[in-house]
């Protein structure tokens, strides 16, 4: 059994371990030399930001802080609602600071674009997002995206921090699940 496919319960693999580290090179070089001179605060989201806040910030040729915050996108239902309630927040004031929040994916854009008006609200000088993957299919607001890993269809998708009901967040490949895992 191949550890990486949580055992069989895979349907199918959409990225693998050495396309997204090949990827998080470029996104990170292309951070490196946007930022060049400034100060930067990184802002992961959790839970799901987790592996793409370590393995993009350990790609960057610099001392970079780092703070999270944990949101709710959902009320009680299961469809985003643009509704987002602070489950945790950042610890550091971020007046006059250079934000890049780190996102494993946009939906429906729905949550980061509560966040992204949540953070320069507070008088950060800049909030950009970096993100590995991004549903254009499932795009309900325009979020603009400096760095997106990758573009995928609109598939729900779980490993590399993304989970099924809290589960496969340690999946190192990012896949699609089998539809007999949902209990179809
Ligand atoms: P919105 O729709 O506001 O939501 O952009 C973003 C959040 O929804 C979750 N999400 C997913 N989680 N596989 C997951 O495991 C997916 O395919 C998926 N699509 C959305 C995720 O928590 C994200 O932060
Ligand atoms: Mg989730």
């Amino acid at each position: 059994m191949d550890v990486t496919d949580m055992g069989g319960k895979l349907q199918q693999v959409l990225l693998t371990e050495e396309q997204i580290g090949r990827r998080l090179d470029e996104m990170a070089a292309q951070i490196d030399a946007d930022y060049e001179g400034r100060d930067l605060l990184l802002v992961g989201v959790l839970k799901g930001a987790v592996y793409a806040m370590a393995d993009l910030s350990r790609r960057l040729h610099r001392s970079v802080p780092m703070d999270w915050m944990a949101v709710s996108s959902y009320g009680s239902g299961t469809r985003s609602s643009g509704v987002v309630r602070i489950l945790k927040d950042l610890d550091s004031d971020i007046t006059g600071r250079d934000v890049l929040i780190v996102e494993d994916i946009i939906d429906s854009g729905l949550t980061l674009s509560w966040l992204v008006g949540n953070l320069s609200s507070r008088g950060a000088s800049s909030v950009e997002i970096a993100s590995v993957l991004r549903k254009p299919g499932a795009a309900k607001v325009e979020v603009g995206v400096k760095y997106v890993g990758f573009d995928i269809p609109t598939e729900f998708v779980v490993g590399y921090g993304l989970d099924y009901a809290e589960n496969y967040r340690n999946l190192s490949v990012i896949g699609t699940l089998r539809p007999e895992v949902y209990g179809a």
